[in-house]
């Protein structure tokens, strides 16, 4: 899709933004693991069902296709290696979360996957940044996200990260926590209901989230792009933006639209294989923010 700034707003879309601000892309830098061990063994989430069969191979080449167009926009990609045994690795953005320099490792919920939050830390040690591992239950970029124009992590709770977490992450990484609460299992983790548009802003389902997180964020983002359910069950809100491109699952094209209407651009991405095993673009995604 092609981007539409200045283009007139449809009222049909439920908001109208006075001015469509020019969107600039920031340089990223990205871990990813590739599934080359990929498949859906067990059952740890509301879309996961092992009866269902995966075609790995389709897996490998649809993540090729996210990490390839990181790259063609410029972003830096790192690769984990991958580890057999452990098919839910390919979703790096659960290993950890870094900001300013720093990161804290994930601990994670389920026993099926415990064993890749040490693939993680090795992984950041080697590359050189300062490791703390987390002593409560988290889910790394899976529930957290950061807004560096506010200076603001934005942490989930209520499926998998336990809240004790979001309090230990702010000391390790000197940022304050805003703890937001998820109450859909369908939306498990925050990357499923929420994400970061640009330094400022966010997009995300309010159904996804208790009443006093409801009003909360609508107090802090004002100029929220509101998703729907139907945005949210097409995993829309499993995106990536680097502040003017915006990476999203294919089958998520009734949000692409408003994104387009802001100025963003939309790159839709075949996702059918990762989604059986709950995950999308944003899940195949650790954002490295040193
Ligand atoms: N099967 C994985 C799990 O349930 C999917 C993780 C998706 N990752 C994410 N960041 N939402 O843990």
């Amino acid at each position: 899709m092609e981007t539409s700034i200045g283009a007139p707003v449809s009222p049909a879309l439920g908001y109208a933004p006075a001015t469509v601000q020019p969107r600039v892309a920031r340089h990223r830098t990205y871990l990813m693991c590739r599934p080359t061990h990929f498949t859906v063994s067990y059952a740890i989430n509301a879309w996961m069902d092992p009866s269902v069969g995966v075609d790995t191979a389709l897996a490998v080449a649809q993540w090729e296709e996210i990490r390839r167009t990181y790259e063609r926009l410029g972003h830096t990609v790192h690769l984990l290696p991958e580890q057999a045994g452990l098919p839910d690795m390919v979703f790096a953005a659960n290993g950890g979360f870094s900001v300013g320099g720093v990161f804290y490792g994930a601990q994670f919920t389920y026993p099926q996957r415990a064993a890749e939050r040490f693939a993680h830390q090795d992984w950041y040690a080697g590359d050189g940044w300062p490791v703390v591992p987390g002593t409560f239950t988290n889910e790394g970029e899976g529930d957290f996200t950061y807004l560096p124009g506010r200076d603001l992590v934005l942490a989930g709770y209520g499926f998998r990260t336990d809240v004790r977490a979001h309090a230990e992450a702010g000391r390790v990484l000197g940022r304050a926590v805003v703890s937001l609460e998820l109450v859909d299992p369908r939306f498990y983790h925050l990357d499923t209901a929420l994400f970061v548009l640009d330094d400022q802003t966010i997009c995300y389902f309010p159904g996804a989230f208790g009443e006093k997180t409801r009003e909360l964020l609508a107090e802090l983002f004002p100029g929220a792009l509101l998703a729907t359910e139907e945005d949210a069950l097409a995993f829309g809100l499993n995106a990536v933006s680097d502040g003017l491109n915006v990476l999203l699952p294919a089958s998520a094209t009734g949000l692409a639209a408003p994104l387009e209407d802001l100025g963003y651009r939309t790159v839709l991405l075949a996702d059918s294989e990762l989604r059986k095993a709950g995950g999308s673009v944003k899940c195949c995604t650790a954002e490295l923010r040193p």
